[in-house]
């Protein structure tokens, strides 16, 4: 088996991973740098980012009121140490993407223009039309590959993280192009990989957004924090889940019921189309459960109206999601209403780590959306998460540069190496069983889309949590058909579903044992906060037998919990 050694692993080449490279080479350009990607960067999910990235920008705007939006918008659960940084460093990470090349819409006069995003009490979703993600990704990585000292791996795919003495000390990954397996060692490794919603049947995110970094954190020892808070986003396309981005309703898209109501008048009568996303997302299945969805071939849906925009400013500030409309959903927005209803958008919860990005095994950190800081809480306000990836990415990369700047390798022992070879060629790619991946992949977001969805309740989700137990017993029976080694979608479609099979469980198990309801948790048979009892924060560790659940406190420095209204 082949070894590569690099000073710094970047797992993932989204926006917190690049943002991490860039700002690990700007500590010391002595530093070997590899970022380890099982896409082209990109492919990545960031690409699909749309409507904006959260910043103070204006006068008028301060760095109090979006960490008070923020905090509210998380139903009080953020940790709002890591809240009040987060705020005050973003704004700097608008200006030098501004100068790496991210085109940002302009104001008349010439000023990194800004658009209202729900929850947010002042427009501050800084924007590159509707491909902000796009644009960023694309100015990022320009800034990265521009040094000369850091390598990309591209067709990677990463199978376990090496931990000696609660030290990351390496990884083992699959070299797509040729299916051999390779170790890498290193001194520090950041995980990058984004969120875990292909757990669920209808989302926004890519296929390859299957938590595979979250779970190997898990294997390794670190703790999963806040996994039962999954974000719905309210404007899913019907029928393929794709983003319809926030920024429709941000540039004064309504959303109406079949009676042709602006429904949500009914539910954040101040707020209307822009209160927070848990709040939008409940009051969407509530129509639609009431029976005032509009029905379509592909069930119940919601409309979202952008036909009095006018084509002009649709095609100026919304190109991206009227060329999805049509060619993904039949429909122009400028002529007609979009058929949405609510998608599994993000992860609140991921692997757990301080305000450094450090996780508890030294030398492994995690930014962006597979990690857990928790500036989110029980619900994360939009532009928040593009705008998390890179203050936190630059965090890692700072962090991990130092700490690998002041540390020596560690020997990987080749028995570690070895297991997980057998593991992932003998007892996945050589299993001889009589069942599926596809099958079983299906079944789980089947359970998942309909018992851990929107509204929750103790039976179901304890049904859903014996359902996906099996599943986890049939994945052991499971045979790949195509037994070759280059390019094998089959074997790493078998991995990755290990991967969400485990990531299920803990997102069920969190969620039934957290008798509230709390941001995008929202339980039927527990309907109110619990602050008294619940105003703490989930940690999931792996044991040899049902994942353990720990509890610790939330930080609270300016904003005790309060009644939350919109
Ligand atoms: O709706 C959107 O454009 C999504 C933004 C976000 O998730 O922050």
């Amino acid at each position: 088996m082949e070894k590569h050694t690099h000073d710094i692993l970047i797992i993932g080449a989204g926006l917190a991973g690049l943002r991490a490279a860039v700002a690990a080479t700007e500590i010391s350009n002595n530093l070997d740098i590899a970022v380890i990607s099982k896409l082209h960067p990109l492919r990545s999910h960031s690409v699909c980012a749309q409507g904006g990235t959260g910043a103070v920008m204006r006068e008028k705007d301060s760095f109090d009121l979006h960490a008070f939006d923020t905090v509210k918008g998380a139903d009080y659960l953020a940790d709002q140490d890591a809240v009040e940084f987060f705020v005050k460093n973003s704004p700097k990470e608008i200006v030098l993407t501004e100068h790496w090349g991210c085109p940002w819409s302009r104001t008349p006069d010439g000023k990194i223009d800004q658009r209202p995003f729900g929850g947010h009490t002042f427009p501050r979703a800084c924007f590159a039309a509707d491909m902000t993600g796009f644009h960023e990704m694309h100015a990022l990585y320009g800034k990265a590959t521009s040094y000369s000292n850091v390598k990309f791996y591209d067709e990677w795919f990463a199978t376990s993280i090496i931990v000696e003495n609660n030290t990351a000390v390496g990884l083992t990954a699959i070299e797509m192009k040729t299916g051999k397996m390779q170790a890498f060692q290193t001194k520090a490794i950041i995980m990058a990989t984004g969120g875990h919603e292909r757990i669920y049947e209808f989302t926004t995110f890519s296929h390859t957004t299957t938590g595979d970094g979250m779970a190997m954190a898990y294997y390794a020892g670190a703790p999963l924090m806040d996994m039962e808070f999954v974000q719905f986003h309210p404007t899913g396309l019907v029928p393929s889940g794709v983003l319809i981005t926030e920024g429709a309703r941000g540039e004064g898209g309504f959303l109406l019921n079949s009676k042709g109501e602006r429904f949500m008048k009914n539910y954040a009568a101040e707020k209307m189309e822009l209160a927070p996303r848990d709040v939008i997302s409940r009051a969407e299945q509530a129509e639609i459960l009431d029976g005032r969805g509009l029905e379509g071939p592909y069930g119940p849906y919601i409309a979202l109206d952008l036909r009095h925009l006018g084509e002009e400013k649709i095609n100026e500030r919304l190109p991206l999601i009227r060329d999805v409309a049509i060619k993904l959903g039949g429909v122009d927005p400028v002529k007609e209403y979009i058929p949405i209803r609510p998608a599994a958008h993000y992860s609140m919860g991921g692997i757990r780590t301080n305000m450094k990005t450090e996780t508890p095994i030294k030398g492994l950190y995690a930014a962006g959306e597979c990690a857990c800081i928790s500036v989110h809480g029980a619900n994360r306000l939009g532009t928040n998460s593009t705008a998390e990836c890179l203050v936190f990415g630059a965090v890692a990369g700072e962090e991990a540069a130092k700490h690998a700047s002041n540390s020596s390798f560690h020997e990987i022992s080749q028995q570690t190496v070895l297991a997980e070879e057998k593991r992932v060629f003998d007892e996945i790619l050589g299993n001889e069983g009589d069942e599926r991946s596809p099958v079983i992949r299906d079944e789980m977001r089947r359970i998942m889309n309909t018992k851990v969805w929107i509204f929750r309740k103790g039976d179901e989700l304890e049904n859903a949590l014996k359902e996906i137990r099996q599943l986890k017993q049939r994945f052991k029976k499971m045979k790949v058909e195509d037994k070759s080694r280059p390019f094998n979608g089959g074997l790493l479609d078998a991995l990755q579903l290990g991967f969400m099979l485990d990531l299920a469980e803990v997102t069920t198990l969190s969620a039934l044992a957290r008798t509230e309801s709390r941001g995008a948790h929202s339980r039927r048979d527990y309907p109110k906060r619990d602050d008294e009892h619940w105003l703490k924060h989930t940690l999931a560790y792996q044991t040899k037998d049902d994942p353990r659940l720990e509890y610790i406190p939330v930080t609270i420095t300016k904003w005790p919990p309060a009644a939350r209204t919109y």
